[in-house]
Parts: C-alpha cells; structure tokens; sequence
C-alpha cells in the first residue's frame, strides 16, 4: 500500500484558492462568466472557488476521460459527459484539479474555442509542468508541483482519497512485504 503524505495543508490550499479568486473576480466582475468544471476531480476546488468569488456567475460541467484505471495519461481523450450551457458569447473559465501533461484540457479547449465564447480562460489548483507533452496558458494556477500521484481535494488514484481535504501525494513504501 503507498504511503500518503501531505503536500499542503487545508490551510495553505485555502490561501491559494483566495488568491484565485481575487484574481478571477478582478477580471470578471459584472460579466456573468461561466465556470465550467471538469468532473471529477475538480469538484472540491469549484465548491470552494465560487464561495469565495462571491460574484454572480453560471456554472456547468464537462467530463472528460483520457485515463481508464491506469495513471498515466493515454492521450486520447474521450467527452463523457458534454456541458449544455451555449458557449457562443460567453466569458468561459474551465476549472480543472491537474494539468499533467496538458493533454485532455488542450483537446477541450480547442473544441469550446469551436463554439466561440467571449474569451476562454483555464483555471488550475495544481500542475506538473516537468510532464507537459503540449504548451498550456494556465491562466490562474494555484501550485507548480514536483512530478508526484497526487490525491485529496478532489483528485483520486482509482477513486480513493477524493475525500481527503489536504493536497497530498503517494508514496510508494519501500521494502514493505
Ligand atoms: P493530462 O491530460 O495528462 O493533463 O491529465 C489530466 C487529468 O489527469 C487531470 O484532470 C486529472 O484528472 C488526472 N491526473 C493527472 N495527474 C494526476 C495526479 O497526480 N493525481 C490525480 N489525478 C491526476
Ligand atoms: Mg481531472
């Protein structure tokens, strides 16, 4: 079993995502924009963010798959779960947990800048730019971090861990029998 350890607290996660949404409602007060959440590690962020945005505002969600069971990216990048929200016009902001290697949310861009919005921003907690295979603007960005699994706050290894509220990463125990 891998060992969990904590990566940033509650305390720090919390900080970091007023730090966003100091920034977000900056660029987006009296402009009604639309969150669009990707399911579903991003849940714990986007309850969190527009508690703390506190502007008017429309949410929706996509869900997207580029993994099966597996922790390494496939590259191809399956829509499960399409937004019904019409983009055309909007002020759209896509709220993910991670960016790994940029893939599924490159792919999801390119299709909602398609249907064009307004402007299309992206808004991450975490991202591992020493896996990056494709170049991302992360617009607002909570924490670079090193190239480890990281779980809690919203992300899963298979579904496990969604629940922690600490950004933690797992540690693969040595030597355990
Ligand atoms: P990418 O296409 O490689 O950028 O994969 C992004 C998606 O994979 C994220 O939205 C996460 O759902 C998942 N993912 C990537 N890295 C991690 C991780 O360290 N922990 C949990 N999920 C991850
Ligand atoms: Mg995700």
């Amino acid at each position: 079993m891998p060992e969990v350890k904590v990566m940033f607290t509650r305390e720090e996660v919390g900080r970091a995502v007023e730090r966003l949404a100091t920034d977000i409602r900056r660029d987006y007060r009296g402009k009604n924009p639309l969150l669009v959440g990707i399911l579903k590690g991003s849940f714990v962020l986007l309850a969190d963010l527009v508690r703390s945005l506190n502007i008017p505002l429309e949410l929706d969600f996509a869900k997207l798959s580029s993994y099966g069971c597996a922790t390494e990216t496939s590259g191809k990048v399956r829509v499960l779960y399409r937004l019904t929200t019409p983009v055309k016009g909007r002020h759209v902001i896509v709220i993910e947990d991670i960016i790994d290697t940029g893939l599924t949310v490159s792919c999801f861009l390119e299709a909602l800048r398609r249907r064009k919005p307004a402007s299309l921003k992206l808004c991450a907690l975490l991202e591992k730019p020493a896996r990056r295979r494709t170049p991302i603007t992360i617009d607002y960005l909570g924490f670079s971090v090193p190239d480890k699994f990281i779980v809690g706050y919203g992300l899963d290894c298979d579904e496990k861990y969604r629940y922690l509220p600490d950004v933690c990463y797992l540690e693969e125990v040595c030597g355990a029998p």
